[in-house]
Protein backbone atom coordinates (compact mmCIF):
# COMPACT_ATOMS: atom_id res chain seq x y z
CA UNK A 1 0.00 0.00 0.00
CA UNK A 2 1.65 3.13 -0.81
CA UNK A 3 2.44 5.47 2.32
CA UNK A 4 1.93 8.87 1.81
CA UNK A 5 3.83 11.64 4.29
CA UNK A 6 2.43 15.02 5.30
CA UNK A 7 4.85 17.63 5.72
CA UNK A 8 6.63 18.31 8.57
CA UNK A 9 4.71 21.27 11.00
CA UNK A 10 0.97 20.41 8.99
CA UNK A 11 -0.95 18.06 11.38
CA UNK A 12 -3.65 20.14 12.67
CA UNK A 13 -3.36 19.86 16.60
CA UNK A 14 -6.18 20.75 19.66
CA UNK A 15 -5.24 24.21 20.37
CA UNK A 16 -6.45 26.54 23.62
CA UNK A 17 -9.74 26.70 25.08
CA UNK A 18 -11.36 30.41 26.00
CA UNK A 19 -14.50 31.05 27.92
CA UNK A 20 -16.33 34.46 27.64
CA UNK A 21 -17.45 34.15 31.28
CA UNK A 22 -18.45 32.04 33.99
CA UNK A 23 -22.22 33.38 33.29
CA UNK A 24 -22.93 32.60 29.51
CA UNK A 25 -27.01 32.45 29.07
CA UNK A 26 -26.92 31.20 25.09
CA UNK A 27 -23.56 29.71 24.48
CA UNK A 28 -21.79 29.04 21.18
CA UNK A 29 -17.99 27.61 20.53
CA UNK A 30 -16.89 28.25 17.69
CA UNK A 31 -13.24 25.79 16.08
CA UNK A 32 -11.11 28.32 14.80
CA UNK A 33 -8.23 27.14 12.47
CA UNK A 34 -5.07 28.88 13.97
CA UNK A 35 -1.45 29.04 12.45
CA UNK A 36 1.38 31.63 12.88
CA UNK A 37 4.30 31.66 10.50
CA UNK A 38 6.63 33.01 13.44
CA UNK A 39 6.43 30.35 15.71
CA UNK A 40 7.63 27.13 13.71
CA UNK A 41 4.30 25.31 15.30
CA UNK A 42 2.00 23.42 13.95
CA UNK A 43 -1.53 24.75 13.30
CA UNK A 44 -4.26 24.58 15.88
CA UNK A 45 -7.45 24.48 16.23
CA UNK A 46 -8.65 26.96 19.18
CA UNK A 47 -11.98 26.79 20.44
CA UNK A 48 -13.78 29.83 21.77
CA UNK A 49 -17.21 30.02 23.75
CA UNK A 50 -19.42 32.81 23.49
CA UNK A 51 -22.63 34.55 24.72
CA UNK A 52 -24.66 34.90 21.35
CA UNK A 53 -26.88 37.12 24.42
CA UNK A 54 -23.98 40.03 23.62
CA UNK A 55 -23.24 39.00 20.16
CA UNK A 56 -24.23 40.42 17.02
CA UNK A 57 -26.14 37.84 14.22
CA UNK A 58 -23.48 37.03 11.61
CA UNK A 59 -20.09 34.49 11.92
CA UNK A 60 -18.17 37.87 11.71
CA UNK A 61 -19.67 39.57 14.52
CA UNK A 62 -18.59 36.53 16.51
CA UNK A 63 -14.87 36.81 15.25
CA UNK A 64 -14.56 40.26 15.93
CA UNK A 65 -16.09 39.78 19.31
CA UNK A 66 -13.09 36.98 19.91
CA UNK A 67 -10.77 39.26 18.86
CA UNK A 68 -11.88 42.08 21.25
CA UNK A 69 -12.55 40.21 24.13
CA UNK A 70 -11.31 37.04 24.26
CA UNK A 71 -8.14 36.35 21.89
CA UNK A 72 -6.90 39.80 20.27
CA UNK A 73 -3.78 37.34 18.43
CA UNK A 74 -6.83 36.07 15.92
CA UNK A 75 -6.21 37.00 12.42
CA UNK A 76 -8.59 37.20 10.06
CA UNK A 77 -9.81 40.20 6.98
CA UNK A 78 -12.85 42.25 7.01
CA UNK A 79 -13.74 45.46 6.21
CA UNK A 80 -17.56 46.43 4.75
CA UNK A 81 -19.65 43.86 7.31
CA UNK A 82 -22.22 44.17 4.27
CA UNK A 83 -21.26 41.21 1.72
CA UNK A 84 -19.96 43.72 -1.12
CA UNK A 85 -16.05 43.88 -0.47
CA UNK A 86 -15.11 40.08 -0.74
CA UNK A 87 -12.83 39.97 2.29
CA UNK A 88 -14.08 37.88 4.87
CA UNK A 89 -14.41 34.85 2.50
CA UNK A 90 -13.29 31.89 4.90
CA UNK A 91 -14.51 28.03 5.22
CA UNK A 92 -17.12 27.90 7.48
CA UNK A 93 -19.48 24.92 8.98
CA UNK A 94 -17.59 23.29 5.35
CA UNK A 95 -18.65 25.68 2.99
CA UNK A 96 -16.90 28.58 1.55
CA UNK A 97 -18.95 31.52 2.29
CA UNK A 98 -18.82 35.30 3.60
CA UNK A 99 -18.47 35.18 7.51
CA UNK A 100 -20.41 38.79 7.55
CA UNK A 101 -23.10 37.17 5.28
CA UNK A 102 -23.09 33.88 7.21
CA UNK A 103 -26.08 33.65 10.40
CA UNK A 104 -24.80 31.98 13.33
CA UNK A 105 -28.05 30.73 13.71
CA UNK A 106 -27.69 28.41 10.44
CA UNK A 107 -24.69 26.33 12.13
CA UNK A 108 -25.96 23.44 14.32
CA UNK A 109 -23.45 23.28 17.23
CA UNK A 110 -19.93 23.77 16.91
CA UNK A 111 -18.97 26.47 14.25
CA UNK A 112 -15.87 25.21 12.23
CA UNK A 113 -13.93 28.31 10.72
CA UNK A 114 -11.16 27.75 8.42
CA UNK A 115 -9.58 29.95 5.99
CA UNK A 116 -9.92 29.30 2.01
CA UNK A 117 -9.29 25.98 1.15
CA UNK A 118 -6.14 25.00 -1.18
CA UNK A 119 -4.89 28.58 -0.88
CA UNK A 120 -1.05 29.46 1.32
CA UNK A 121 -1.84 30.65 4.49
CA UNK A 122 -0.41 33.78 5.51
CA UNK A 123 -1.80 33.48 9.18
CA UNK A 124 -4.73 32.15 10.43
CA UNK A 125 -7.69 32.69 8.26
CA UNK A 126 -5.88 35.13 5.97
CA UNK A 127 -5.59 33.42 2.69
CA UNK A 128 -3.00 34.65 0.44
CA UNK A 129 -4.31 35.62 -2.82
CA UNK A 130 -0.90 36.70 -4.55
CA UNK A 131 -1.41 34.18 -7.53
CA UNK A 132 -5.48 34.85 -7.93
CA UNK A 133 -4.95 38.85 -8.20
CA UNK A 134 -2.00 37.84 -10.60
CA UNK A 135 -4.49 36.16 -12.95
CA UNK A 136 -7.17 38.77 -12.30
CA UNK A 137 -4.06 41.26 -13.97
CA UNK A 138 -3.85 38.91 -16.93
CA UNK A 139 -7.58 39.01 -18.30
CA UNK A 140 -6.78 42.75 -18.34
CA UNK A 141 -9.98 43.79 -16.63
CA UNK A 142 -11.17 47.62 -18.19
CA UNK A 143 -12.38 48.66 -21.02
CA UNK A 144 -10.09 48.88 -24.12
CA UNK A 145 -11.98 50.70 -26.90
CA UNK A 146 -10.63 52.13 -30.59
CA UNK A 147 -13.12 54.52 -30.97
CA UNK A 148 -12.30 58.18 -29.62
CA UNK A 149 -13.28 59.10 -26.31
CA UNK A 150 -16.73 60.71 -26.18
CA UNK A 151 -17.40 64.16 -24.53
CA UNK A 152 -20.07 62.36 -22.20
CA UNK A 153 -20.52 58.73 -21.05
CA UNK A 154 -20.24 55.90 -23.39
CA UNK A 155 -24.28 54.94 -24.31
CA UNK A 156 -25.25 51.36 -23.96
CA UNK A 157 -28.80 49.77 -24.63
CA UNK A 158 -30.52 48.25 -21.79
CA UNK A 159 -30.55 45.24 -23.57
CA UNK A 160 -26.65 45.29 -23.78
CA UNK A 161 -26.50 46.79 -20.31
CA UNK A 162 -28.83 43.64 -19.04
CA UNK A 163 -26.21 41.14 -20.43
CA UNK A 164 -23.90 42.38 -17.51
CA UNK A 165 -26.21 41.67 -14.79
CA UNK A 166 -24.98 38.06 -12.59
CA UNK A 167 -21.54 39.28 -13.89
CA UNK A 168 -21.06 43.23 -12.51
CA UNK A 169 -21.73 42.06 -9.06
CA UNK A 170 -19.05 39.54 -8.31
CA UNK A 171 -16.81 40.53 -5.32
CA UNK A 172 -13.75 38.38 -6.66
CA UNK A 173 -14.35 36.81 -2.90
CA UNK A 174 -12.50 33.58 -4.45
CA UNK A 175 -15.33 31.10 -2.40
CA UNK A 176 -15.80 30.00 -5.89
CA UNK A 177 -12.23 29.45 -7.35
CA UNK A 178 -11.53 27.71 -3.85
CA UNK A 179 -14.18 25.61 -4.32
CA UNK A 180 -13.61 24.40 -7.60
CA UNK A 181 -10.76 21.07 -7.74
CA UNK A 182 -9.74 21.72 -11.05
CA UNK A 183 -8.47 25.23 -9.25
CA UNK A 184 -7.25 23.16 -6.61
CA UNK A 185 -4.67 20.97 -8.49
CA UNK A 186 -4.19 23.39 -11.36
CA UNK A 187 -4.13 27.17 -9.97
CA UNK A 188 -0.70 27.74 -11.41
CA UNK A 189 -2.02 27.20 -14.74
CA UNK A 190 -6.01 27.46 -14.65
CA UNK A 191 -7.22 30.78 -14.41
CA UNK A 192 -10.60 29.68 -11.98
CA UNK A 193 -13.83 30.92 -11.90
CA UNK A 194 -13.60 33.88 -10.60
CA UNK A 195 -10.84 34.89 -12.58
CA UNK A 196 -13.13 33.30 -15.81
CA UNK A 197 -16.34 35.12 -14.63
CA UNK A 198 -14.63 38.82 -14.51
CA UNK A 199 -13.24 37.88 -18.02
CA UNK A 200 -16.64 36.95 -19.59
CA UNK A 201 -17.90 40.64 -18.06
CA UNK A 202 -15.32 41.87 -20.41
CA UNK A 203 -16.05 40.10 -23.31
CA UNK A 204 -19.85 40.65 -23.43
CA UNK A 205 -19.56 44.34 -22.82
CA UNK A 206 -20.83 46.34 -25.51
CA UNK A 207 -18.39 49.31 -25.13
CA UNK A 208 -15.34 46.83 -24.91
CA UNK A 209 -13.51 46.66 -28.76
CA UNK A 210 -11.41 43.55 -27.57
CA UNK A 211 -13.74 41.02 -27.69
CA UNK A 212 -11.26 38.72 -30.29
CA UNK A 213 -8.21 39.34 -28.57
CA UNK A 214 -9.65 38.54 -24.91
CA UNK A 215 -11.14 34.90 -26.24
CA UNK A 216 -7.81 34.53 -28.32
CA UNK A 217 -6.29 35.22 -25.10
CA UNK A 218 -8.49 32.52 -23.40
CA UNK A 219 -8.38 29.90 -26.08
CA UNK A 220 -5.68 27.74 -24.16
CA UNK A 221 -6.29 23.94 -22.87
CA UNK A 222 -5.17 25.27 -19.40
CA UNK A 223 -6.57 28.74 -18.97
CA UNK A 224 -9.96 27.93 -19.94
CA UNK A 225 -10.68 24.10 -20.60
CA UNK A 226 -9.36 22.85 -17.47
CA UNK A 227 -13.02 23.94 -16.24
CA UNK A 228 -15.12 20.50 -16.36
CA UNK A 229 -18.35 21.71 -15.21
CA UNK A 230 -18.27 19.96 -12.35
CA UNK A 231 -20.13 23.23 -11.09
CA UNK A 232 -19.25 23.53 -7.41
CA UNK A 233 -18.30 27.16 -8.10
CA UNK A 234 -21.86 28.03 -8.53
CA UNK A 235 -22.79 26.29 -5.55
CA UNK A 236 -20.45 27.90 -2.91
CA UNK A 237 -20.62 31.65 -4.73
CA UNK A 238 -22.68 33.93 -2.27
CA UNK A 239 -23.99 36.40 -4.06
CA UNK A 240 -25.86 33.51 -5.86
CA UNK A 241 -23.89 33.94 -9.49
CA UNK A 242 -23.04 31.50 -12.00
CA UNK A 243 -19.70 31.22 -12.84
CA UNK A 244 -19.74 27.83 -14.60
CA UNK A 245 -22.58 29.22 -17.29
CA UNK A 246 -19.93 32.21 -17.89
CA UNK A 247 -17.29 29.91 -18.80
CA UNK A 248 -19.82 27.53 -20.42
CA UNK A 249 -20.79 30.91 -22.65
CA UNK A 250 -16.85 31.72 -23.28
CA UNK A 251 -16.28 28.49 -24.52
CA UNK A 252 -19.37 28.59 -26.69
CA UNK A 253 -18.31 32.04 -28.14
CA UNK A 254 -14.93 30.63 -28.95
CA UNK A 255 -16.92 27.22 -31.45
CA UNK A 256 -19.09 29.76 -32.63
CA UNK A 257 -16.01 31.88 -33.89
CA UNK A 258 -13.94 28.84 -35.50
S1 LIG B 1 -17.80 24.27 -13.24
FE1 LIG B 1 -15.66 24.54 -13.85
S2 LIG B 1 -14.98 26.26 -12.65
FE2 LIG B 1 -16.87 25.52 -11.69
S3 LIG B 1 -16.18 24.10 -10.11
FE3 LIG B 1 -16.51 22.95 -11.94
S4 LIG B 1 -14.53 22.83 -12.97
FE4 LIG B 1 -14.45 24.45 -11.47
S1 LIG C 1 -18.32 34.56 -8.69
FE1 LIG C 1 -19.16 34.65 -6.62
S2 LIG C 1 -17.84 33.30 -5.41
FE2 LIG C 1 -16.76 33.78 -7.28
S3 LIG C 1 -15.45 35.50 -6.76
FE3 LIG C 1 -17.36 36.31 -7.66
S4 LIG C 1 -18.69 36.71 -5.91
FE4 LIG C 1 -17.05 35.38 -5.17
S1 LIG D 1 -16.56 42.13 5.29
FE1 LIG D 1 -16.86 42.71 3.20
S2 LIG D 1 -17.76 40.95 2.32
FE2 LIG D 1 -17.62 40.45 4.41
Amino acid sequence: MVEFKLPKNSKVKIGNKYTESKEIKKSKILSVYRWNPDNNKNPQLDQYEIDLENCGPMVLDALIKIKNELDSTLTFRRSCREGVCGSCAMNIDGTNTLACTKPIEEVKGKIKVYPLPHMKVIKDLVPDMTNLYAQYATIEPWMQTSSPSPTKERKQSKESREKLDGLWECILCACCSTSCPSYWWNSDRYLGPAVLLQAYRWIVDSRDDNTGERLDALEDPFRLYRCHTIMNCTSACPKGLNPAKAIAETKKLIQERR
